[in-house]
């Protein structure tokens, strides 16, 4: 596992204790399906070929049920109404910016057959959006893909590839949630893709690495203001955004340990940069930390250093991977303002 961090902290051995998914080889090995490594190769491999990606559209669709989160609107579309699905990253609505729209299909196919010799359709894709925590809305999505294969196969293409995208959530909150896992996900659409004798890809981020890393920092003050009590922090939104941008949860802990009588507030957990959403938990309680207290938040193994920048000259923290048995080694140097000066010099 890895842990990103500002300060190598001596009580690195409590943090193993909820970072429970070591991956100690390729995730994808363990999958009988393609990775997006290999597909990729496969698109190397046949260089006039095209990744066909179409929107979901249940008005094409016959016999289609939906009882899950998604409901159909009177114009045919599939609106997610999982409240956890936060809307920046709810991907296959009307309006979205992806994909093709189910209306444009056959203009999509006519034009295809407008380049023989430049494009190949060798699969249908989607992907439905991220934190999702149901599988089932996976079939519903399979349902309509392969419906949109059986039209275009209809028409003469050789499509085999079905690509069901990613978006698994997972227990963010710590409540002791089991969140379906990637192999739920093949299970759910196996039938169906067999049915249809398509070979599946799938494309689990997060599900697969989020809980593996966890983002430490140090405890560089304790303010209140108004009402509201902060834990202000070294670490902020420039190392991990997903809290400002998403308004996401991610779990905090401290990991120093706190005096026994030390009182339990409720906080804003905080960081340095100049701006009110730089948060990066709200409304947690916490025991009051002294200032140096280790604190991290966790599940930040994806979209945590992906997404990191250098906003405020907060140059990108080292990052370290840690052994099970404690011992920590250094993966990733920590940025300096050297090497930020870098990209300016002998312009
Ligand atoms: C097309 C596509 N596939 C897969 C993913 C991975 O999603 P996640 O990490 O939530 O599984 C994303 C993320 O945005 C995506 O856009």
């Amino acid at each position: 596992m890895a842990a990103t961090t500002h300060h190598h902290l001596s009580h690195a051995s409590s943090l193993p204790k909820t970072l429970n998914h070591p991956l100690k080889q390729n995730p994808f090995s363990q999958l009988p399906v393609l990775s997006l490594r290999a597909s990729k190769n496969l698109f190397r491999r046949q260089s006039l070929s095209l990744r066909a990606v179409l929107s979901q559209n249940p008005a094409k669709t016959l016999n289609a049920t939906f009882q899950h989160c998604f409901t159909k609107s009177p114009d045919g579309f599939l609106y997610c109404e999982d409240t956890k699905v936060h809307p920046y990253v709810a991907t296959g609505n009307k309006n979205s910016k992806f994909g093709i729209r189910n209306e444009k299909l056959q203009w999509f196919l006519d034009a295809v057959k407008a380049h023989p010799n430049e494009l190949k359709l060798v699969g249908a894709h989607c992907h439905l959006g991220s934190t999702i925590t149901k599988v089932d809305i996976f079939r519903d999505a399979a349902v309509l893909m392969v419906n949109y294969i059986d039209e275009i196969r209809a028409q003469g293409f050789e499509v085999d590839y079905l690509n069901i995208g990613g978006g698994l959530g997972i227990d963010y909150y710590h409540s002791g949630a089991v969140l379906p896992t990637p192999r739920d996900l093949i299970d759910t659409v196996r039938e169906l893709v067999l049915s249809r004798n398509l070979n599946l890809v799938i494309e689990p981020g997060r599900s697969l690495i989020a809980n593996t890393c966890c983002l430490v920092n140090r405890v560089t003050g304790v303010k209140t203001n108004g009402t509201k009590n902060f834990i202000v922090i070294d670490g902020s939104m420039a190392e991990l955004i997903r809290p400002s941008l998403y308004d996401a949860y991610q779990h905090i802990e401290l990991v120093s340990p706190t005096p026994p009588d030390a009182e339990v507030s409720t906080f804003d957990v905080v960081g340095p940069v100049c701006e009110s959403a730089d948060f990066l938990g709200k409304e947690r309680e916490l025991p009051t930390p002294a200032k140096g207290t280790g604190l991290v938040v966790h599940d930040a193994g994806a979209y945590c250093m992906s997404m990191a920048s250098t906003y405020n000259l907060k140059m990108r923290p080292p990052e370290y991977w840690v052994e099970e048995d404690g011992s920590v080694t250094r993966i990733r140097h920590g940025e300096t303002f050297e090497d930020h000066i870098r990209f300016f010099e002998g312009l």
